[in-house]
């Protein structure tokens, strides 16, 4: 090992959407290093995220990433015990330049390499600044690509007990916003600017999928937002657009909480968590603190730049595969459609 301990440091990658990001992790937990280079600027005036581009800019971007994550860390590649990367899930041609830099890496040094579950990184952005917290818990992980209401059973060990019929919640947020002309990355402008409206100004509905009680939909909410919209334009009413966030937001935020909390009585556990982009929002976390007192539920978050997508999680949740034993091969491959829990 290169530390002289039994500490274990980890680099970590990841590429798998508009992130090109590098971190230095020790023990799971202390992050020595998080850069990120953000593509959003980028894509930003096609209205979402471009594959191809994304691509390209993490090939341009990668090796600049890493060499300033290991100075800032101050480590050299021989000073470390492995490499983690994220191989799924995400955009195929994004997911390969991580996979195959730390699949080069990994060569060339000899160190062990872990392939990481992207989602399986974002929950555990939460044992970088809550060192208390350990398995098991509920996490609710809302992002661009995902809602899923998860059962942490352990360390690499995951039920999901509730995911979305249709949109992402972070999806709906991007839609929304692209509606009333706020532009790409919608959740941060939505955040932004429901401050500045009322949020019972609009009565958009709070979906519930019948067969699942833990269930999310947000296509319905998308739609009543564009409906809202269009009947404003044919009678020739003003739209006050921050009102019209701040009931969107409201009406999520409102879905989110009622069915995780609910799950995390229900299964009898008494820590929740909440990860991705959309834990980012100010208004949710209030939501969650605020409920999760009245409930008696200790409730955990990373800070926001640990909420978006960035390596220092990768390094989280690899330093949790590297420990109990799993190493992955050359052969290990972008998977962008991976299953949460499942194990190449
Ligand atoms: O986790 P993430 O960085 O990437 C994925 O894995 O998808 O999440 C990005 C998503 C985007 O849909 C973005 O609009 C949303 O997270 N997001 C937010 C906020 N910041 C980012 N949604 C609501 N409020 C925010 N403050
Ligand atoms: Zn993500």
């Amino acid at each position: 090992m290169g530390a002289d301990n039994q500490d274990v440091v980890l680099l970590a990658i990841e590429s798998s959407c508009d992130e090109t990001a590098a971190a230095v992790v020790k023990n799971g937990r202390e992050v020595f290093s998080n850069v990120i280079y953000s593509q959003i600027a980028l894509h930003t005036q096609y209205g979402g995220v471009v594959p191809e581009i994304a691509s390209r800019k993490h090939i341009e971007k990668i090796n600049q990433v890493i060499e300033q994550a290991l100075s800032d860390a101050g480590k050299t590649l021989q000073e470390l015990d492995g490499i983690a990367v994220t191989y799924g899930p995400g955009l195929v041609g994004a997911l390969l330049v991580g996979v195959s830099e730390a699949k080069a890496i990994s060569f060339a040094t000899g160190l062990p390499l872990i392939g990481v579950h992207h989602i399986e990184g974002h929950i555990s952005a939460n044992y970088i600044e809550n060192k208390e917290l350990e398995p098991p818990f509920v996490c609710l992980v809302a992002s661009g690509g995902h809602s899923h209401l998860v059962v942490v059973k352990d360390y690499g060990k995951y039920e999901i007990i509730g995911r979305t019929r249709d949109d992402a919640a972070g999806e709906a947020f991007d839609k929304v916003a692209r509606a009333i002309g706020l532009g790409y990355p919608g959740g941060p402008k939505i955040d932004k600017l429901s401050k500045e409206g009322n949020p019972d100004a609009i009565q958009f509905p709070r979906a519930r999928v019948n067969e699942s009680e833990y269930d999310f939909s947000f296509s319905g909410l998308k739609s009543a937002v564009l409906n809202y919209l269009n009947g404003c334009q044919m009678k020739g009413m003003a739209v006050n657009r921050a009102d019209v966030a701040a009931s969107f937001q409201k009406a999520v935020i409102d879905v989110l909480v009622e069915h995780s909390i609910h799950a995390v009585k229900e299964f009898g556990y008494d820590k929740f968590a909440i990860a991705g982009g959309v834990a980012s929002n100010s208004s949710l976390r209030k939501a969650f603190e605020v409920r999760c007192k009245q409930e008696g539920i200790m409730f955990y978050h990373p800070s926001p730049i640990y909420c978006t997508d960035n390596a220092a999680m990768i390094g989280a949740a690899g330093y949790y595969e590297f420990i109990r034993g799993a190493r992955s091969g050359y052969d290990l491959n972008a998977v962008p459609g991976l299953k949460l829990g499942a194990r190449e």
